[in-house]
Order: structure tokens, then sequence, then C-alpha cells
């Protein structure tokens, strides 16, 4: 097992999310949302963020994202699961994912949505690291800014290792 740092516990994390849930809530009222969870990273602050939004009219999918081999960026960003297939037309959509790093990944699949004309297009993080940006996109919503750091848990993976710890830690 690798030497692994808490950053965040998972009481934090629950606190954190419960906030957040609350304030994107706030910014949807009664309207509906199309809910898109990017896999597989945001699985589990997906599923924690849903439950925490009091939003009634919401539909929630997932679509797959894969630009990572390691801890280096692959950085060609592939799209294999559905996003052709769904209908963005005059939506609210929120994207959720799990940490902003390059932000190569949603840039490219902000502007595929973008070309399908939703009503309106947010994007909720578990993580933002701003360090590392290189495409010009940040997080409507996000539970925490963290310094340029490899991090797992919470749903975030080592070569798909660690993604079941229940705290944010880092790989020392
Ligand atoms: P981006 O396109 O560089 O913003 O990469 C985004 C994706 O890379 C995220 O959805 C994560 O799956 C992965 N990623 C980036 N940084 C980390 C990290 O520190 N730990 C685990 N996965 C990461
Ligand atoms: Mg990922």
């Amino acid at each position: 097992m690798d030497n692994i740092k808490v950053l965040f516990s998972a009481e934090e994390i629950a606190k954190r999310v419960s906030e957040l849930g609350s304030e994107i809530s706030d910014y949807y009222q009664d309207k509906s949302v199309l809910v898109l969870g990017v896999l597989n990273g945001c699985f589990v602050f997906a599923a924690d963020l849903i439950r925490a939004m009091s939003t009634e009219n919401m539909e929630f999918k997932f679509i797959r994202a894969k630009s990572y081999i390691g801890t280096q960026s692959g950085g060609e960003v592939s799209f294999s699961s559905g996003c052709e297939r769904i209908d963005f037309g005059g939506k609210n959509v929120l994207i959720v994912e799990d940490i902003i790093d390059t932000g190569k990944t949603l840039a490219e699949l902000r502007n595929k949505i973008l070309t399908k004309a939703p009503a309106d297009l947010k994007i909720a993080a578990f993580l933002n690291k701003p360090s590392r940006r290189i495409a010009d996109i940040s997080p409507d919503f996000c539970c925490f800014d963290i310094p340029d750091r490899f991090v797992v848990g919470y749903g975030l993976d080592y070569n798909e290792k660690y993604r079941q710890l229940p705290y944010l830690g880092c790989i020392e």
C-alpha cells in the first residue's frame, strides 16, 4: 500500500458536499435539471451530491470520459458512452466532475453540449486544481480548491486503485 496522507476526512467532505447541494438547489429553485455525471471518477461525489440537493425535477445520466494514464494526463480526451444520444436541447444541464485539472476534459465536453443548445450549462466539481489549468474553464460550483498534488479516494483513482477510500488523500 502506498503511503497516503489525509487531505480531507470523510466528515469534512460530507459537510462541504451538503453545503454545495444547498447552494446548487438555491440556484435552480423550482426549475428542472439534467445532471450529467462524468465517469469514472464522479460516481461517489455525484451519488452524495444529488442526495444533498432538494431539486425535485431532476434527471440523472452518466457519460464516460478518460484522459489519464497513471498520474500523467494522456492528452487525448474521449467520450465513449452516450453524449451523442442525449437530448440537451432547452434543458438546464449540470455537469458533475470529480476534479478539474488541466480542464481539457471539461472544455471538450462543454463544447459538445453547447452545440446542442441547452437552456443553461453549469459545472459542479468536487475538486479544482487551478494551478494546472490549460483550457479556459472553471467550476460554477466546487467543494475544494487544492494545490498541485495527485489525490486519491472519494472516487478518484491512481491506476484504478483507491477509489473506495472514504476520505481524500494524496500519495506521499
Ligand atoms: P483534465 O482534463 O486534465 O482536467 O483531467 C480531468 C480528469 O483527470 C479528472 O476527471 C480525473 O479523472 C483525472 N485527474 C486529474 N487529476 C487527478 C488527481 O489528482 N487524482 C486522480 N485523478 C485525477
Ligand atoms: Mg477520471
